[in-house]
């Protein structure tokens, strides 16, 4: 069979090697794809939000099946029209992707259903905004209600911090129209966990957890960046969080979606944090989260292509989604200065170092193929994705791995996976 993936980033890549190990493809497209995934696919100059141009190389190429990879065509309704023009494709609708499109409307959702989360009040308009937090206690976290890669929200210590908040967002709309509507949620603290699920509107099966690392530098100091890194499994995710998550949080949310029309076909990203009393929704992502996907998916046993046509067909329940009793830990190599300035156009070289390495990956991110050879072309240039029979074996593996790659200006953080010494 025939695959296009939409998206261009390391999640991508990660996606683009689950299909490429299934015996049921034959050929697989990336659009717009990079120079990593040139290597397993073949790329296709179309960017991810040109819908009908999808749809037509879909048709002309009589592609199978297509996997979204990407937030903004999937909140931006791709899979509507693929689906009108009977194109099979794997993905939410528009009308269930809102739940990462939205977070007022994620959070509403929550509450109607009583899905544990962060109290919360929405907001459209400023001066009420301002109103409210004169009375709120601090810190109070603020956040954009719409797509701001993942750079909308704020936690604000003080009542100054989160008024000058609310007129970044509202009134300077530093994120644009995402910041139309603002929610302010009560600041929680505890261990977040990243559980992304397949969904076939009806079913969910929970993968293996993860945990992302967002802050740019050690210490979780720094600014927040798209993730530096990330572990799986989280030792913070234990049998009895998992349970309580299966029962409160991940079947109500599909069985809420049911109910409000907007059937979840797709991958539901569920960010926890783990407080004190119990565990709390953070957000719902609408795909596998970046970069989750390259510890989570290379410790899958099943044929990615089986569980998404499960999922695609309503028949989840029929698949025993299995991962591996191992670990993976990734590390981010970044270009210096990420997350705000940065060079780029740095050759990368040591590529030939993990060829024939089991267990290794090297996912890019932001790379691109030039005369000179691949390029840093990003902020977040590659992720290197290590297994060990444990996590402080595969810690070891991955920052090993990273010598192995050479740029100017290469940056990583060196605590990814720390946390777990600590557990
Ligand atoms: P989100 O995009 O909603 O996941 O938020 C990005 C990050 O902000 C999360 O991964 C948390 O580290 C932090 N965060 C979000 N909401 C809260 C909250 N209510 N309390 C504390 N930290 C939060
Ligand atoms: N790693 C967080 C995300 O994909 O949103």
């Amino acid at each position: 069979m025939k695959v296009l993936i939409v998206g261009s980033g390391g999640r991508e890549h990660a996606i683009a090697v689950s299909v490429a190990k299934s015996s049921q493809v034959d050929k697989i497209y990336c659009a717009p794809g990079n120079a990593g995934i040139a290597f397993v696919a073949e790329c296709v100059d179309i960017a991810a939000m040109e819908f009908e141009k999808l749809a037509d190389f879909a048709e002309e190429k009589q592609i199978d099946l297509t996997i979204v990879g990407m937030d903004d065509p999937l909140v931006g309704g791709i899979v509507d029209v693929f689906e009108e023009r009977g194109l099979r494709v794997f993905g939410p609708r528009k009308n269930a992707a809102i739940i990462e499109g939205s977070k007022a409307f994620s959070k509403d959702l929550m509450k109607k259903y009583h899905i544990p989360t962060a109290a919360y009040e929405n907001f459209t308009d400023a001066d009420a905004a301002l109103k409210y937090l004169e009375t709120a206690p601090m810190p109070i976290v603020l956040k954009a209600d719409g797509l701001a890669l993942g750079k909308g929200v704020l936690i604000c210590n003080t009542l100054q911090e989160a008024k000058d908040g609310v007129k970044t967002l509202m009134l300077d709309k530093q994120f644009g129209d995402a910041g139309n509507e603002i929610v302010i949620e009560e600041f929680m603290t505890g261990p977040e966990v990243s559980v992304l699920c397949y969904c076939d509107g009806t079913h969910i099966k929970p993968m293996t957890s993860a945990q992302d690392h967002k802050r740019a530098k050690d210490g979780d100091e720094g600014l927040n960046t798209g993730g530096m890194g990330t572990f799986s499994p989280s030792p913070f995710y234990t049998d009895e969080v998992k349970k309580f998550c299966e029962e409160k949080v991940y079947q109500p949310t599909m069985d809420a979606m049911k109910a409000e029309g907007r059937d979840f076909v797709g991958i539901l990203f569920v960010g926890l944090m783990l407080t004190k009393d119990g565990p709390k929704v953070l957000e719902y992502n609408a795909r596998f989260g970046d970069p989750e996907a390259q510890v989570v998916l290379p410790r899958m046993k099943n044929d990615i292509i089986d569980v998404v046509n499960a999922c695609i067909d309503g028949k989840l329940d029929e698949v025993d989604l299995q991962f591996e009793d191992n670990a993976a830990v990734c590390v981010v190599l970044a270009s210096d200065g990420y997350p705000e300035h940065y060079e780029k156009g740095k050759v990368i070289t040591g590529f030939e170092n993990f060829d024939g390495k089991d267990g290794y990956y090297v996912f890019h991110a932001g790379t691109k193929k030039t005369e000179k050879g691949i390029v840093t072309n990003g902020g977040r240039v590659l992720g290197v994705t290590a297994k060990g029979t444990n996590l402080k074996e595969a810690r070891a593996n991955a920052y090993e791995a990273t010598k192995l790659i050479s740029f100017e200006n290469k940056y990583m953080r060196h605590d990814i996976g720390k946390a777990i010494d600590e557990v």
